[in-house]
């Protein structure tokens, strides 16, 4: 896929690709939480990142011949030391652990550099365009695709056995790329929540949480009385986009438990919304699977955990289990019509 003689345009068409991929994969990885799905999408993704790596040799002959040519250089270079970055975060959160700089975790510092990649990569682009040609599309194309694919694979395949050999942090680190905290011990469950939200003031005795169904008067259920309803329990994992997981029993009201048969709404939604407005809608026939969950490891939610009642939504990453639930309703569009990551 790089250029055999001269490197050029098959290097920065390739660099195109890989980036585009790097990125979508990477938002797929946040919201695959069950393997096997999970561990392809980051085998993908690791593949896709250090496949940039490797036409780095390449590359930088055309970074050379371009710096030598009079003209602006500042988007090309600010592309170059932000993707180094993300780069250097992703992989240091893949091999060595859950490091954070300062409050700020590598994986976070990996994807906020991602997200500046994009507008940095389309200038640098606009700015320097590559011709399509209809030639590109040749069976001749697909076999140097098919052999760089395979040695980025190699080369990700290189850096986990060398991890694992090494017994470095990566090695313990769920298919997701998530690291253990605190299993069966909420007290070191780190507080995390989307980043556009915030933990609330609630006071339990004050809290009720309403159910609406479009077929049944709408019912409000204190903390009380969620307390004294069928309660169950459940081992489940969390396992949270900001790059840690861990497995707590969890205790509280099954979701049809509270909202009762939904029998003609098979392909409608429930629609779980948090005191501060955050919500997440999930498929009718989930109902059984989810749980409003007022206890985890035993002891009552606390605020920053989602307290007094979250949502546990086995096998969806932490991002779906909606914390502070004030609102549960039932209607009939479909769960997919939502945008696949909160936006508020
Ligand atoms: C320019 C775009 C991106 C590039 C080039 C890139 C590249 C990489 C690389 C090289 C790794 C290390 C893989 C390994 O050693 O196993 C990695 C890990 C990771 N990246 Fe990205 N990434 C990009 C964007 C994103 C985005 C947008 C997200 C999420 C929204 C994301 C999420 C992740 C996650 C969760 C891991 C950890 C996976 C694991 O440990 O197996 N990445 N990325
Ligand atoms: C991995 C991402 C990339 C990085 C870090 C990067 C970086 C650079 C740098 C530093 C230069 C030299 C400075 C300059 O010309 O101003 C350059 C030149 C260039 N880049 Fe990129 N680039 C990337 C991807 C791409 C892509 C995706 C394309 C087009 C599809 C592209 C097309 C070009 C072209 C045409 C030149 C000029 C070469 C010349 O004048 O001989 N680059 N790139």
């Amino acid at each position: 896929m790089a250029a055999s003689t001269r490197p050029g345009r098959g290097t920065n068409l390739a660099l195109l690709v890989l980036l585009a991929g790097s990125f979508l994969t990477g938002w797929v990885a946040f919201g695959v939480g069950v393997a096997p799905g999970s561990r392809l999408v980051a085998v993908a993704h690791g593949t896709l990142g250090l496949g940039i790596l490797l036409l780095a040799p390449w590359k930088s002959v055309i970074v050379g011949r371009g710096l030598r040519r009079r003209r602006r250089h500042g988007v090309a270079v600010a592309l170059v030391l932000v993707l180094a970055a993300s780069l250097l975060a992703g992989v240091v959160h893949s091999v060595f652990g859950p490091l954070c700089v300062g409050a700020v975790s590598a994986l976070a510092l990996h994807v906020a550099f991602a997200v500046v990649v994009v507008p940095l990569a389309l200038g640098h682009v606009v700015r320097r365009p590559q011709r399509v040609r209809g030639s590109d599309l040749s069976r001749r194309t697909a076999l140097r695709a098919m052999t760089f694919g395979g040695t980025a694979l190699l080369a990700y395949a290189a850096l986990s056995s060398v991890t694992s050999a090494a017994g470095l942090p990566g090695a313990r680190r769920r298919e997701t790329g998530s690291y253990e905290v605190g299993s069966g011990d909420p007290t070191t469950v780190p507080v995390t929540q989307w980043f556009t939200d915030g933990v609330p003031d609630i006071d339990p005795a004050a809290f009720v949480l309403r159910i609406e169904r479009p077929d049944q008067p709408g019912q409000q259920l204190s903390y009380d009385a969620l307390l004294t309803a069928a309660v169950t329990t459940r081992a489940a994992v969390i396992d949270c986009t900001g790059g840690w997981w861990s497995e707590q029993t969890w205790r509280g009201v099954r979701l049809d438990t509270v909202l009762g048969p939904l029998g003609p709404l098979d392909h409608g939604s429930i629609v779980v919304r948090s005191l501060t407005g955050y919500t997440r809608r999930f498929p009718a026939e989930e109902a059984s699977a989810l749980m409003l969950a007022t206890h985890m490891g035993g002891v009552p939610l606390s605020p920053g955990h989602g307290g007094p009642v979250r949502l546990v939504a086995p096998g969806r990453r932490g991002f779906w289990w909606v914390k502070w639930v004030s609102d549960v309703s039932v209607d009939a569009r479909p769960w997919w019509t939502q945008p696949p990551f909160p936006l508020q």
